[in-house]
């Protein structure tokens, strides 16, 4: 038994050189959500100095239908949304996931790794297959293994995230700890989520208590990336929330789910803490603060959306960006799919294989 791989923090991850690992589905438009708990902070990342690799997780997208036209559309419009906020694939390594055999090869192993008792507590299945568990796809059930090879096929430390994804890194630190454990090996790292900065959570304008996600079925529960100033001004203005101005203090927003959304989201946007935001705008009413947002949004999001559309004119561009990082990406993974299964007791013969 290895001890080391079962210690929680950083030891666990001490002898890994640092790399940053982090994915998006693009099984439809990027929202605000994705912006501000992904996107914005993989550029911070980026320009932090650390190796960042990040994916646009096609085949993650695929566990639910995807029309295989939109599929291709909506992977190239994320990457230019990638680009457009700020990724550079110069110092970024940015693909998609099917282009690197090595994900749906790890995901394999994993499935072998992973107990079905595991899978079974991921919330976020229980939501997405609802009272149809029955008629969900196996993928969509053994998905978190997938997320656990894109991580671990890069031996990545550390992976930036929403909230919402909290869970599953935990599955992923499982994974690799049972893997070092059954193999007696210090193979793969045990990860370190990376859940910080005011908008780790951006919530539903409709909802107050409901994720902002990209599969709502009400486009006015969120902004999208390629959402136009009018359309952004309109939902900020309709977004609901209760009567009342907001409190003097970060603690008066408990039990006020909008108002903290709303909050959260200024802060995000402006890079400022909640704190501050408050101090600006507490005691004011919405009709102060919600086109003060919409105005801050706008600001940030217009030159965004405006990029995305240059540079979805020329997708041949964009498919040599993702080709190229794929490369990249693959000369990382193979080696290291290679070495796994080398532990696991593969018979490797092919001269061609690295
Ligand atoms: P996905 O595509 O649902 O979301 C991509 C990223 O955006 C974050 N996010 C949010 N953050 C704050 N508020 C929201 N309302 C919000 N909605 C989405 C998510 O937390 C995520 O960071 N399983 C992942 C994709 C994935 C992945 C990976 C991530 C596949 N392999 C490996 C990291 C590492 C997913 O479905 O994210």
């Amino acid at each position: 038994m290895n001890e080391s791989a079962t210690a929680s923090t950083a030891p666990a991850t001490a002898r890994f050189r640092q790399r940053i690992f982090s994915g998006i589905q693009p099984s439809g438009g990027l929202t605000l959500g994705n912006y501000l708990g992904a996107l914005k902070r993989f550029v911070e990342k980026q320009d932090e100095g650390i190796e960042t690799v990040y994916c646009l997780v096609d085949l993650h997208a695929i566990t639910v239908w995807q029309d295989p036209e939109k599929l291709r559309h909506a992977t190239r419009e994320a990457a230019a949304g990638f680009i457009a906020s700020g990724i550079d694939p110069a110092r970024s390594i940015l693909f998609n996931q099917s282009q690197v055999a090595a994900h749906a090869e790890l995901a394999w192993i994993f499935n072998c790794v992973a107990r079905m008792g595991w899978l079974r507590r991921m919330t976020q299945f229980k939501d997405k297959a609802g009272k149809n568990a029955e008629e969900a796809s196996v993928g969509l059930f053994a998905y978190p293994n997938l997320m656990a090879a894109d991580i671990l096929a890069y031996h990545a430390t550390h992976v930036p995230v929403g909230e919402d994804q909290k869970q599953h890194l935990e599955l992923t630190r499982d994974i690799a700890i049972k893997f070092n454990n059954d193999f007696g090996v210090d193979f793969f790292p045990v990860v370190e989520p990376v859940i910080e900065g005011a908008a780790t959570r951006v919530m539903s304008l409709r909802d107050g208590t409901r994720k902002m996600s990209k599969s709502d079925p009400s486009d006015m529960s969120r902004i999208n990336l390629t959402d136009d100033a009018d359309a952004i001004a309109q939902k900020f203005r309709k977004a609901r929330t209760d009567p009342e101005p907001l409190p003097e203090t970060v603690e008066g927003l408990d039990g006020r789910p909008e108002a903290r959304n709303l909050v959260n989201i200024y802060a995000a946007l402006a890079d400022r803490t909640p704190a501050a935001v408050i101090a600006e705008f507490g005691g004011k009413g919405f009709g102060v603060f919600k086109p003060a947002l919409a105005d801050l949004a706008v600001e940030k999001l217009r030159p965004i959306s405006a990029e995305m559309t240059r540079l979805m004119a020329d997708v041949a561009e964009i498919d040599r960006i993702l080709g190229a990082g794929a490369e990249r990406a693959d000369a990382i993974a193979r080696p290291i799919l290679a070495d796994c299964l080398d532990i696991v007791g593969m018979v490797r013969s092919r001269p061609a294989h690295g």
